[in-house]
């Protein structure tokens, strides 16, 4: 059976991945920052006892990715989808300060790379050996053409480049390593004018990870499959 481990899964797109998931009879693994306010997620655990396992996991907390490690143990991961991500406000050129921006990238550039560092073992365990990281086009420097969104957007911009780095790393082993983008969707994140609904991103990118394989490794691709420039 498939084994998934889902980031910040108590809401949006990471919720519709454990949705979807579980539908499919894979095995998830879902983290969240608060398991008690995480009613959607303890829902699901009742419906699919067998298949569900939430753990709580904040990004910002320094031994995030060793407390993880620890919780899985020698346990394959399949498919690691790196899905928590933050947004922020004030990020225009006259507003962007330093304590936000840290922030953001804490939890948006480094905490995925940290988390997939501390359960790469778990990866190597694994039949499928894919990476996914949440990316989004507002990373990409060929299609800013509008400027502004300082903070987010260095977050992905840095974000593609440790999955390309990742790419080249793991490749000798196997292991294919994906950015993607899953469209302007209506999530918290995305707002209420966002054009994608989230059950419409999240079934294009699983049938993006479905045919994703290691020739594919190192690629930064749209919600559709499409080929996104860096
Ligand atoms: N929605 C879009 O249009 C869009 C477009 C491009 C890319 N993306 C990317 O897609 C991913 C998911 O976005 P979304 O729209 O689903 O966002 P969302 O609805 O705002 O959900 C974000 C998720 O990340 C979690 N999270 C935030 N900070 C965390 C931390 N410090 N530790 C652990 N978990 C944390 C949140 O947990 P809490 O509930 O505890 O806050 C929540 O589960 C993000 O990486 C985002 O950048 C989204």
């Amino acid at each position: 059976m498939t084994n998934v481990l889902v980031t910040g899964a108590n809401r949006g797109l990471g919720l519709g991945f454990v949705k979807n998931y579980l539908g499919k009879n894979v095995n998830v693994v879902s983290t969240t920052r608060d398991l008690e306010s995480s009613k959607e997620l303890l829902a699901l655990k009742e419906r699919f006892p067998n298949n569900l396992e939430i753990f709580e996991l904040d990004l910002l907390k320094v031994n995030a990715g060793y407390t993880l490690a620890n919780f899985l143990r020698d346990r394959p991961v399949d498919i690691l989808i790196n899905n928590a991500g933050i947004g922020s406000t004030n990020q225009q050129f006259q507003e962007v300060s330093p304590k936000p921006w840290l922030e953001v990238l804490k939890v948006n550039l480094i905490a995925p790379l940290m988390v997939t560092q501390s359960i790469i073992n778990n990866v190597k365990k694994g039949v499928a050996k894919k990476i996914y990281f949440l990316s989004s086009q507002l990373g990409s420097i060929e299609y800013n053409t509008s400027g502004g969104m300082y903070i987010y957007r260095s977050s992905k911009t840095g974000l593609n480049q440790v999955v390309k780095s990742l790419s080249v790393d793991l490749k000798p082993q196997g292991i294919t390593v994906v950015s993607l983008h899953p469209g302007w969707v209506k999530t918290d994140m995305g707002g209420p004018n966002a054009p994608v609904s989230i059950d419409e991103s999240i079934k294009g990118m699983i049938q993006v990870i479905d045919k994703t394989d290691i020739r594919d490794t190192g690629r930064f691709l749209n919600y559709d499959g499409k080929e996104l420039p860096w």
